[in-house]
């Protein structure tokens, strides 16, 4: 069926091919959202109305007035007493324009050791997607309405339960608060200390990046606090004034060692003695490959460790839904930041979570990548011994990073400049040092979680020829 429409403008050539009323609204729709997009329907120009265009079409005028409907709640039509229906003003610049996979910009590296980033490709979309629709399904209607203070309260049952099993944690679920990821986290937890009377927060150093600027934007002075082969330097910690420390104690970032059993009582300890807090970023606790677990800090002081964790690294960042577990002190204050800040995380997302970890999907997942990441680790040890047999690797127990030793001396920013001419991306461990402070030994961070293994090697070769040219110092 074809028909010629008239409207104000350069009228509209409408094709649709018989079948059943439901297939020629899905035709009638896209047809229409086709020619806005293409401009062939200007912004501003009249349909017809509903009666007439049943009509030209032979179609029944519920059909005309259910497309309308869909495309006016789309934003692609607007609708007025007396003027009709008329395409909108922005329709073609606001209209979803494909269906096909948008396309992100493709990698200006050919290899890149970005600190990190888990394997994306990897993701499990499948296991998100049935979790999605099985938290529908569960969903009651009153899901769709406000977040309950903390969080969706079957999450916060399942994150406390977990983290009391796998990280020997000492969490309950009524302690518990969603975020949308560690950084939401954490910015909760600085704006709250600092409501809580303490101005300065130790960052260890080397260590995350940004984390001084956060603390700044909350008030809070923060002092750079030396790292060596134990984790943190309590000591340092103890004369610099702090009364809060973030840490990363399962595998340190950058350097990958793990907080010694000495230095974790150390710092039960000056917590207690300074009436102080520890942040613990739990972040890389799930892969360990030639070590023993190491229990959440939070199980050992659950009054003075505030633990942090998030999806970002387990299932993927884009996700974006983290966790605290906080102590009873500043529970409240949390909640209340939280509820000045955001309205929450997405429900549906936060029951869908909570579903795959029930359902062992969620640990089905992190055994398989945990492969996937020892076998990228052994793949970067292989192609170091093979190219740069001198230099070290170290932090390589857990996690999916480790740190590649330069030559003493070396000129770490000339190597890293170097390898992003040869189209390599890495970063030195300057990078995460702050004012200095922590051992100085030039380093490179290498992040493996998102490299493939033949791009870990195609990677180190490039690195071998850099280094090795005397050029590089
Ligand atoms: C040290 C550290 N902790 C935690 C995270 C996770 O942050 P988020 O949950 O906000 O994605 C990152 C992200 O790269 C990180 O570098």
């Amino acid at each position: 069926m074809t028909v010629q429409w008239k409207g104000d403008g350069p009228g509209l050539l409408l094709q649709l091919d018989r079948g059943t009323p439901r297939q020629l609204g899905h035709q009638l729709q896209e047809k229409l959202r086709t020619a806005i997009r293409t401009g062939a329907l200007r912004p501003g120009e009249r349909l017809p109305s509903s009666r007439g265009l049943a009509d030209q079409l032979g179609i029944s005028r519920g059909l005309v007035v259910d497309t309308y409907a869909q495309l006016y709640a789309e934003g692609y039509l607007v609708s007025e007493v007396g003027s009709g229906t008329r395409v909108a003003e922005r329709a073609e610049a606001t209209a979803p324009a494909r269906t096909t996979p948008v396309d992100h910009p493709s990698p200006r590296f050919d290899v890149d050791f970005e600190y990190g980033i888990p394997d994306l490709a990897s993701a499990p979309v499948r296991d998100w997607v049935w979790a999605l629709g099985d938290a529908a399904r569960l969903a009651p209607a009153t899901l769709m309405g406000d977040e309950p203070d903390r969080g969706d309260p079957r999450l916060r049952e399942v994150l406390a339960a977990y983290h009391r099993r796998v990280r020997a944690g000492a969490s309950v679920a009524e302690r518990t608060i969603v975020t949308t990821g560690f950084r939401h986290a954490l910015t909760l937890v600085l704006a709250t200390l600092a409501q809580h009377g303490v101005d300065c927060v130790g960052l260890e150093s080397p260590g995350p990046r940004d984390h001084d600027r956060i603390a700044e934007r909350f008030g809070l002075r923060s002092v750079p606090v030396p790292v060596d082969e134990e984790g943190v330097e309590v000591a340092a910690l103890s004369a610099s004034g702090a009364r809060a420390v973030v840490l990363t104690p399962a595998h340190q970032c950058p350097t990958g060692v793990a907080l010694s059993p000495g230095r974790r009582q150390e710092l039960v300890a000056w917590a207690e003695q300074v009436d102080g807090f520890v942040i613990e970023d739990e972040y890389d606790s799930e892969f360990r490959y030639d070590r023993q677990p190491v229990g959440s800090l939070q199980g050992l002081a659950p009054e003075r460790v505030i633990a942090l964790g998030s999806v970002s690294k387990t299932l993927a960042p884009g996700i974006r839904i983290g966790w605290i577990f906080a102590p009873p002190t500043i529970v409240d204050g949390l909640v209340e930041t939280k509820a000045l800040t955001s309205r929450g995380a997405p429900a549906l997302d936060q029951l869908a979570l909570a579903r795959l970890m029930e359902s062992g999907r969620y640990d089905r997942h992190l055994r398989r990548m945990r492969t996937t990441y020892q076998v990228r680790r052994d793949a970067l040890i292989d192609a170091v011994n093979e190219h740069l047999p001198a230099l070290r690797l170290t932090g390589l127990a857990a996690g999916c990073h480790a740190v590649l030793r330069l030559p003493s001396g070396a000129d770490e920013a000339a190597v890293v400049a170097a390898a992003a001419q040869r189209s390599v991306a890495v970063r030195g461990l300057g990078d995460y040092r702050m004012d200095d402070v922590g051992a100085a030994e030039p380093g490179l961070v290498m992040g493996f979680g998102n490299v493939n293994e033949s791009a870990i090697r195609r990677g180190v070769r490039v690195l071998a020829d850099v280094i090795s040219d005397p050029r590089q110092g």
